[in-house]
């Protein structure tokens, strides 16, 4: 966003305040913790939740600050991860259920899955990476799975092990695997035959071919594909297995059974896993997250704003190839020891009443999901909540901006006026929360994700490094002023990127050892209230927030321009009622080509194969010409101005001024044809779409 300039102005929404039933049972409920967390007390305040975990040796410093920004927390610390997500809960809640797996199909039966289970479960398949793959503490494997729990114990195998895990959202295609298998240097993909989507049984094993040849071409090798069967013993892909490289898993671990393999001691600041997201260029950033500033930080947050106890029943609707599975499916509810709900299709199958069904059947009490698919329930079921008996205590909201009448659905019918909500505001960087209000302390605010949490100083900066102040009403980037312990440690493999990306802009000096000269940029405009409660405003980057998902605008640009007929891409952002936002691309095309749905086709089915069919663009415009500045760069804001029939600003300065109008009545009368024009845009929406593409 250009700006602390932009004056925005949104109605305040009044207060809620947290329901009494809710405050009486809160972890967090002694205003006393804000003093415990106050600026003062930091960095030692984290103390209290990594002594949430159990550690192999105590460490000697809190936050080691001497090469920043790779800071680094619980410094002479030691521990295992997957002890305290499983071993650990062994000796009180042995056959609690750790894990419960809702399959899609209603017809097929429910798993529970006990922490003794869970334990043996995640043994065995240790075994079988370290016996068999021969992997061992910091090397890197690939998992390209979807929501089974399969997932999750391979994960925490690969904690035991201290080897590092990346998962790839299993929606993403076999190429987008095959580029991150390259990046992160491993040699072992695990996947899964198929699962279940919508009622079909997807091909998921063909991805996995897709995937190795993709990681081939940038010169990588996977020498071991591990294929889980969704029904061990059935064969669900028609993809032939690749001898001596793809190995079903069920079959291996006949030899590990009941095999036990010791945690591996880990120092705090060993990389647990790796997590790719969208950036400014082409090639995805694999965040690099820590062991123990990780785990205590993911620990500490679950139970103090998602307020979990072990005796919950907490359902998290997100997919663990997500960041947030990642937090608060599997690491942070584990480590408390509580049970955790693990869905594998889509809300809406075969009805939107199903996430109910299931909260009613399964006793669910906290329950966290995304504006998207509050949204989407609530377009298609908006009384379904009604007809079911479960009691939420608690919800959250998270990925997104949430509009306040979309909040207040989701307060009053999903949660039925008893539930309190929280919109946490956070990133796959940042490891856990950063903005939410603490849910028996502090009222709800509609469209506000409330204060920095315990610990988290934001303040937000215009251009020229003012703070922008609270209640000044205008918007700004976000930062967070000091070190936190869920923050990633680097960018792997490209650590000079993580310095420029999220601490250059505004570091005071690039020499100082003192953390207050770091700030760190989140890439969000956000703005505060005289209550101190911040609102997102949305991505300043090049990145379209789709349904909750950071697509790169370059990663998106580079897959239509495959396509042998486009000379130029663009992509942006245009408002989408139910995910947000949708993606539309621009293309010219090369001299002397002519041509229309077929390129169309083309440039779309290359952004699927490419990155996944949630990258699906909305519509795709061939123009004789882009909107150019004079040194030849695409003005991607003009177009997205145009495509979300806002006003396009200033275009005096473009090489090619006249083809604004041209393109503009291109596309506007088509959309108006279709019925596509969009309501018109807030005011915080159009400084969103004029500040788009800023950075070019
Ligand atoms: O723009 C912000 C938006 O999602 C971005 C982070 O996306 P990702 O790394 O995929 O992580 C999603 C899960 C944490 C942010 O930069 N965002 C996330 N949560 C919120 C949000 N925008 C508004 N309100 C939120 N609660």
């Amino acid at each position: 966003m250009t700006s602390g300039q932009i004056a925005v102005h949104w109605k305040e929404e009044g207060y809620i305040a947290p329901p009494a039933r809710f405050i009486g049972q809160a972890n967090a409920a002694d205003p006393d913790i804000f003093q415990r967390f106050a600026e003062e007390r930091f960095p030692e305040c984290f103390k209290e939740y990594a002594d949430l975990l159990d550690w192999d040796a105590y460490w000697h410093t809190t936050l080691d600050t001497s090469d920043p920004p790779f800071w680094k927390w619980f410094v002479g610390g030691r521990l295992n991860a997957c002890h305290n997500c499983v071993d650990r809960h062994l000796a009180t809640q042995r056959n609690k259920a750790a894990l419960i797996w809702v399959p899609e199909p209603e017809s097929e039966a429910t798993l529970a899955i006990t922490y003794q289970e869970l334990h043996k479960r995640v043994n065995e398949f240790a075994a079988l990476l370290r016996d068999f793959c021969e992997l061992k503490a910091g090397d890197r494997v690939t998992f390209h799975l979807p929501m089974v729990p399969e997932l999750p114990v391979s994960m925490l195998a690969c904690a035991r092990l201290g080897v590092i895990h990346s998962e790839v959202f299993g929606g993403f295609s076999g190429t987008a695997c095959g580029d991150r298998i390259a990046d992160s240097g491993s040699r072992v993909l695990v996947t899964m035959d198929g699962y279940f989507r919508n009622g079909e049984l997807a091909d998921h094993k063909v991805k996995a071919d897709e995937a190795v040849d993709a990681a081939a071409k940038l010169g990588a090798d996977v020498d071991k594909v591990l294929v889980w069967r969704r029904r061990p013993g059935a064969y669900a892909s028609q993809s032939p297995m690749v001898d001596g490289r793809d190995f079903f898993v069920d079959d291996l671990l006949q030899t590990y059974r009941g095999k036990q393999v010791e945690p591996v001691s880990m120092p705090a600041d060993a990389p647990l896993f790796l997590m790719y997201t969208s950036g400014t260029t082409a090639r995805p950033k694999g965040c690099q997250h820590s062991t123990g500033g990780y785990l205590a930080y993911v620990t500490g947050t679950s139970k103090y704003y998602q307020d979990i106890h072990p005796d919950d029943t907490y359902w998290c609707m997100a997919d663990i190839g997500w960041i947030t599975g990642h937090s608060y499916i599997v690491y942070g509810p584990l480590a408390l020891g509580t049970t955790s709900v693990i869905y594998e299709g889509v809300p809406t199958y075969p009805d939107p009443g199903r996430p109910w069904r299931i909260a009613e059947r399964l006793g669910v009490n906290i329950f966290h999901t995304a504006p998207t698919a509050i949204r989407l329930l609530r377009k298609l079921g908006p009384d379904e909540p009604r007809k079911y008996g479960y009691r939420f205590k608690h919800m959250t909201t998270v990925g997104e901006p949430i509009e306040p009448d979309v909040w207040r659905w989701y307060h009053d019918v999903v949660g039925k006026g008893e539930a309190v909500v929280v919109d946490t505001w956070w990133q796959t960087e940042t490891g856990g929360f950063l903005g939410s209000t603490l849910p028996a302390l502090q009222p709800m605010k509609p469209g506000s994700c409330g204060p920095g949490v315990l610990g988290v100083y934001p303040v937000i900066y215009d251009e020229d490094r003012n703070v922008v102040e609270a209640g000044s009403g205008n918007a700004g980037n976000i930062c967070i002023r000091n070190p936190w312990p869920g923050i990633f440690q680097t960018i792997w493999g490209q650590p000079e990127r993580f310095v420029d990306l999220y601490y250059r802009k505004y570091c005071a000096d690039p020499d100082s050892k003192d953390w207050h000269d770091w700030p760190y940029l989140a890439g969000d405009g956000a703005m505060l209230a005289d209550d101190g409660y911040f609102r997102i405003l949305g991505r300043v980057d090049d990145v379209i927030n789709v349904a909750g998902h950071r697509l790169g605008t370059k990663e998106l640009e580079s897959a239509a321009i495959t396509v042998e007929e486009v000379a130029e891409a663009a992509a942006v952002p245009v408002l989408d009622e139910l995910r947000g936002r949708a993606v539309e691309m621009y293309i010219s095309l090369k001299p002397g080509i002519t041509g229309g749905d077929d390129i169309r086709g083309k440039v779309i089915a290359a952004i699927e194969t490419q990155i996944g069919k949630i990258a699906r663009p909305q519509n795709v415009w061939i123009v004789s010409d882009m909107p150019k500045t004079r040194s030849g760069k695409i003005m991607r804001r003009v177009i997205a101005s145009i495509s979300n029939f806002a006003d396009v600003g200033d275009t005096t300065t473009l090489s090619n001024p006249e083809i604004v109008d041209d393109i503009r009545h291109q596309v506007q009368s088509e959309k108006l044809a279709r019925g596509e024009a969009p309501r018109p845009l807030t005011p915080e929406e159009e400084a969103e779409i004029k500040a788009f593409g800023r950075t070019e």
